[in-house]
């Protein structure tokens, strides 16, 4: 599935992230954040086919990916102010909102399309 090319993308990013982090780069985690936050997205044809998957849990599953939006958003703001505290707790409640969707839906997901857990 697309969605994995996706994902590993966003998981580079966040590794990316942390490194800046620990350097104090407050410009990298500035430029990496609009990167998560608005992050690519599988093809039209795929997406129909998740967004008929999920049924009625639809508006939850992209609510996690919300989420993920505004804490980004949050972090490019904080960096941006070089707030160093605030990047850490926006960087937290991105991991928050990445945790909250794989926990509901990675191994559904995975046995739906893959057929296997
Ligand atoms: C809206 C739901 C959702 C959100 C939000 C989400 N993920 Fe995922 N993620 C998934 C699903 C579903 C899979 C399983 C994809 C698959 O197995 O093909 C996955 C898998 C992954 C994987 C494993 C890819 C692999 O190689 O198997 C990584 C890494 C990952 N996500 C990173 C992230 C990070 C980092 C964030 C937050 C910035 C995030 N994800 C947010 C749904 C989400």
């Amino acid at each position: 599935m697309g969605l994995r090319t996706v994902m590993k993308r966003l998981g580079q990013d966040m590794q990316a992230v942390t490194g800046a982090i620990s350097r104090e780069d407050w410009a990298m985690v500035e430029e990496l954040a609009p990167g998560i936050a608005r992050h690519a997205e599988p093809p039209m044809a795929e997406k129909v086919r998740i967004l008929r998957w999920l049924g009625v849990d639809a508006g939850t599953f992209r609510e996690f990916d919300a989420q993920v939006e505004r804490a980004a958003d949050g972090m490019a703001g904080a960096a941006a102010r070089g707030d160093g505290p605030q990047v850490i707790h926006a960087f937290a409640e991105v991991q928050q909102a990445c945790l909250g969707c794989h926990q509901q839906y990675r191994k559904p997901f995975a046995k739906h399309f893959y057929g296997r857990r």
